[in-house]
């Protein structure tokens, strides 16, 4: 008779090696199958005499109960590591490898540009576009300046020739601010109005605050009953989210362009030192924008009712404002496309300007 006790000890220690379903099978047939040890013990109880017979088929009851118990849980086992591993072999990697660096940087323009329409975007502005190169009506007369206007010479414009025309009234130009942009608006559109007309301006000058191409955003809001507050309250809430701050002096000079009345321009307290320009608290002033109340005749040229509507206007420059906000001191080496340049005052292409996530992203930025 074999020792039960070794039996069970061996039959067990077989099943917890088996490490797949095919040695789990040999070793459950070794034991409890037809010609198993388990089995053969049981038929060769017949031989026993009765007491034997019922004390061996007990304990052979409790060892085959236990023997299929410990196959149960080595079956569960098997079946649950040979799913993992297939899981594991399935595994699809979906995530890329972090770069090191990321490539390529948001030019201060492109920056300022995102930054202004982030603003006033979030006060309900929309953005409109004209072409670079206009006619001298959209660039002037319709702007309250007819040609012979004095203050045509207040600009030096870059007139381009007319092949079907040679009154030097047909030339077209290329655009010396955005403004022909709210006369544009205003053939396109009905009242009320409220854009913003960031892009591209030209004018003959060359110097480290002035290159012949260069940005600007015109602002133009027209509706009944504008007036002076609207554009005051309008410009200190832009000019305060743009420089990012609570509080900020501002001043307005009265001036003149043809296309306003009144005209004014607008500053911003500051502290000139020699080596620093602090924006914001000091008792300098930094002149910083155009504006002024539509002329009537610019609203007329438009095809609007200046009986009936107001407006008022304003011109920015926007590379101005990059050298201001981000300390840039020349202004040619903007459009120099010198790489060691970008990669300094230029941003990170992930950091995107927004009224709640943040400007300009000092932070975060590659600056
Ligand atoms: N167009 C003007 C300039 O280029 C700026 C401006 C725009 C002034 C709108 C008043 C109103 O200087």
């Amino acid at each position: 008779m074999e020792d039960l006790e070794s039996l069970k000890a061996e039959v067990l220690a077989a099943i917890a090696a088996a490490q797949d379903l095919k040695a789990w099978d040999d070793a459950r047939v070794a034991a409890l199958g037809k010609k198993g040890r388990v089995t053969e013990l049981m038929k060769g109880m017949g031989a026993l005499p009765v007491e034997q017979k019922i004390e061996m088929g007990k304990k052979l009851n409790v060892l085959k109960s236990e023997i299929e118990a410990a196959l149960e849980n080595r079956r569960n086992e098997l079946a649950e590591k040979e799913l993992n591993e297939k899981l594991a072999r399935e595994t699809i990697d979906v995530t890329l490898p972090v770069r090191d660096e990321v490539q390529g940087r948001i030019h201060p323009v492109s920056k300022i540009y995102e930054e202004v329409v982030a603003i006033f975007g979030e006060m309900g502005f929309d953005v409109a576009e004209g072409p670079d190169i206009e006619d001298q009506f959209h660039n002037f007369n319709a702007l309250n300046m007819p040609a012979n206007h004095p203050a045509r010479q207040m600009q030096d414009t870059f007139y381009i020739p007319n092949r079907n025309s040679d009154d030097f009234d047909d030339s077209y130009v290329v655009r010396t601010h955005t403004s022909p942009v709210q006369i544009r608006t205003m053939e396109s559109r009905r009242p009320p109005i409220r854009i913003i007309a960031p892009g591209r301006t030209y004018r003959s000058d060359y110097d480290a605050t002035h290159t012949p191409m260069f940005h600007q955003v015109e602002g133009l809001v027209i509706d009944k009953n504008i007036t002076m507050a609207h554009l005051k309250g309008c410009l200190y809430d832009f000019v305060k989210a743009f420089f990012e701050l609570d509080e900020i002096p501002v001043r307005y000079r009265p001036s003149y362009f043809p296309f306003t009345e009144p005209s004014a321009e607008m500053d911003i307290g500051c502290l000139k030192t020699k080596t620093e320009l602090k924006i914001g608290a000091g008792t300098d002033w930094l002149e910083i924008l155009g504006c002024g109340m539509v002329h009537p005749n610019v609203l007329r040229a438009g095809g609007i009712d200046p009986d009936e509507y107001q407006g008022f206007a304003f011109g920015v420059g926007i590379d101005r404002l990059a050298m201001l906000k981000y300390g840039i001191p020349d202004l040619r080496t903007f459009f120099e496309s010198d790489v060691r340049w970008l990669k300094h005052y230029g941003f990170t292409p992930l950091d995107f300007s927004s009224m709640t996530g943040g400007l300009s992203n000092n932070g975060g930025s590659a600056r």
